[in-house]
């Protein structure tokens, strides 16, 4: 990586400079492949994994440096939009990084997808030049929890104290089945996430730039990997019956960042497959090895609240 930022920090300035956190995999990786004409940034924790990817993008002639960033810790942000600002002006942050409920604890998912998008945002709110976008990624499971299990109270207080924030949330996930918290965490993690990008659209509307956010469904990932035998089974029934494919999500973020999406800020765009059209059920996750083997289902967390 050195050689990389050794090679930016010498002057590679082009017109227009696109962040994309999450960028060594998956989503972020694919969004990168379409974003000819950017200076690239390539954001993630692991250095290894941004190197390999950049070298490929490289390859396929896309102009990239890589920066490591761990987007749970603030400081890390700010100095990741600094860096990119140094570069050239920062039009596009596609906002991909995060962890699955596989992937982290309750409290990991909520410092890394919650308060990351935070972070992010505060962060790019500075930088962004006018015409700019920030894209979150969220997920579809965002939509499938009722209203009732998401701690939506609690939300602005991430504004003004991210600890008294942090402490409510996990306070309330910890009302639920041990079975179930990482999965209600992922999910209250980017229900904060849609939340942000919509009450964020004002204050970055009166800097001439916009933000949004995604809800992607189940996708051919290293993350989907992970999820394995219960994402296929989510989409089983659904009217697109397999997983999506990883160019037909990375097309729509870089849609969402691009002069021709100009006029949308502010919303959140399922991409599903139709899995939420066709009322398949959530909350079904089997959570990680710590989990007992009391099977998590929608009834144990009806059982919490009702009684
Ligand atoms: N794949 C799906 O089915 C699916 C469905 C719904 C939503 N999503 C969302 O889509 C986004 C992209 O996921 P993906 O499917 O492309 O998975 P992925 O290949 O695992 O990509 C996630 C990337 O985020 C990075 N990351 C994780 N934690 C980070 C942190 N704290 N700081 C900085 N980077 C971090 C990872 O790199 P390092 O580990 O090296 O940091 C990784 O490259 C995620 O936000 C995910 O929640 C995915």
């Amino acid at each position: 990586m050195n050689d990389s930022l050794r090679e930016s920090e010498a002057g590679l300035r082009t017109d227009q400079v696109c962040v994309i956190t999450g960028g060594g995999s998956g989503m972020g990786l694919a969004t990168a492949q379409l974003m000819t004409g950017h200076h690239v940034v390539l954001v993630g924790r692991t250095e290894r994994k941004l190197d390999k990817a950049a070298a490929s993008l490289r390859a396929a002639g896309i102009t990239v440096t890589v920066h490591a960033c761990d987007i749970a810790d603030k400081q890390s942000v700010q100095d990741l939009a600094r860096h990119a600002a140094s570069l050239g002006p920062v039009t596009a942050v596609v906002h991909a990084a995060g962890q699955s409920p596989h992937m982290g604890s309750a409290e990991q998912l909520i410092d890394a997808n919650a308060l990351g998008t935070l972070y992010v945002n505060d962060a790019f709110l500075d930088v962004l030049e006018p015409g700019g976008c920030v894209v979150d990624v969220s997920s579809m499971s965002a939509h499938m929890v009722p209203g009732i299990a998401l701690p939506r109270w609690a939300y602005p207080v991430a504004r003004t104290d991210v600890h008294a924030f942090r402490r409510r949330v996990l306070r309330w996930i910890n009302l639920f089945p041990r079975p179930v918290r990482e999965g209600l965490a992922y999910a209250i993690s980017k229900d904060f996430v849609v939340w942000l990008a919509r009450n964020d659209a004002t204050r970055f509307g009166a800097r001439g730039t916009r933000v949004l956010s995604v809800s992607p469904g189940s996708f051919d990932t290293p993350m989907g990997d992970v999820e394995g035998d219960e994402a296929l089974a989510l989409v089983a029934g659904a009217p697109i019956p397999r997983l999506g494919h990883v160019d037909e999500i990375a097309h729509l973020l870089a849609f969402c960042v691009s002069e021709r999406a100009g006029y949308l800020t502010g919303t959140d765009i399922l991409c599903d497959g139709g899995v939420l059209a066709a009322g398949i059920s959530p909350l079904r996750r089997r959570t990680g090895p710590q989990a007992p083997s009391e099977p998590a289902s929608q009834e144990n967390v009806d059982r919490v609240l009702v009684g």
